[in-house]
């Protein structure tokens, strides 16, 4: 070992210390791969939390979504759910009514190709699958008309695939909602 003159040492301590701090940050990087790989892996080979099946030929013939089930429904909590179907190249019902300051359940699925869910204006973007329940909560602050365009192309009619969403205030919808057991825009 030989003697190293003060300068020296004191360079040597610094390169010692950027060594021990880039070894650190490959160690933090390594193992931050190492846990988005096992993460990776583990959603790979578990089923999804919370998966709804529906037999997609037969939606019109009976069940949750049959024509005369579509809609807004008025739960006895006072929350709302609205059902609806995307098809080559509609959804049924074509404009989706919901009240201002209600917790609201849409559920959605597909009879025949994917097609997307979109409500302009909000966060809610999903696909409705075939075979699948696509359910997702929402709550709107605002009276307003949201563009609900088909956003997975599902065909020749995919760009003319569109409906829209009616937010209407709370009190004109309990008003509008007594007595009906499904309702749409029309309503
Ligand atoms: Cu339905 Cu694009």
């Amino acid at each position: 070992m030989t003697v190293v003159p003060p300068a020296d040492e004191s360079a040597q301590v610094a390169a010692r210390v950027e060594r021990r701090w880039a070894t650190m940050s490959i160690v933090i990087v390594l193992l931050l791969a190492t846990a988005a790989a096992l993460i990776g892996l583990q959603h790979a080979t578990m089923p999804q939390g919370r998966v709804e099946t529906i037999d997609a030929a037969r939606l019109h013939l009976s069940g949750e979504f049959v024509e005369s089930n579509l809609g807004t429904a008025v739960e006895p909590d006072g929350s709302v759910t609205v059902r609806a179907i995307g098809q080559q190249y509609s959804f049924v019902p074509d404009c989706l009514l919901v009240p201002t300051d209600t917790p609201i359940t849409f559920r959605a699925t597909s009879p025949d190709v994917v097609h997307g869910f979109l409500i302009v204006g909000t966060n809610i973007n999903t696909m409705l699958v075939p075979g699948y329940v696509a359910s997702i909560r929402a709550r709107f602050s605002n009276p307003g008309e949201h563009l609900m365009p088909c956003q997975e192309f599902c065909g020749v009619g995919h760009e003319g695939m569109w409906a829209r969403v009616k937010v209407i205030d709370k009190a004109e919808f309990t008003r509008l909602s007594a007595g009906k057991r499904r309702m749409s825009c029309a309503d």
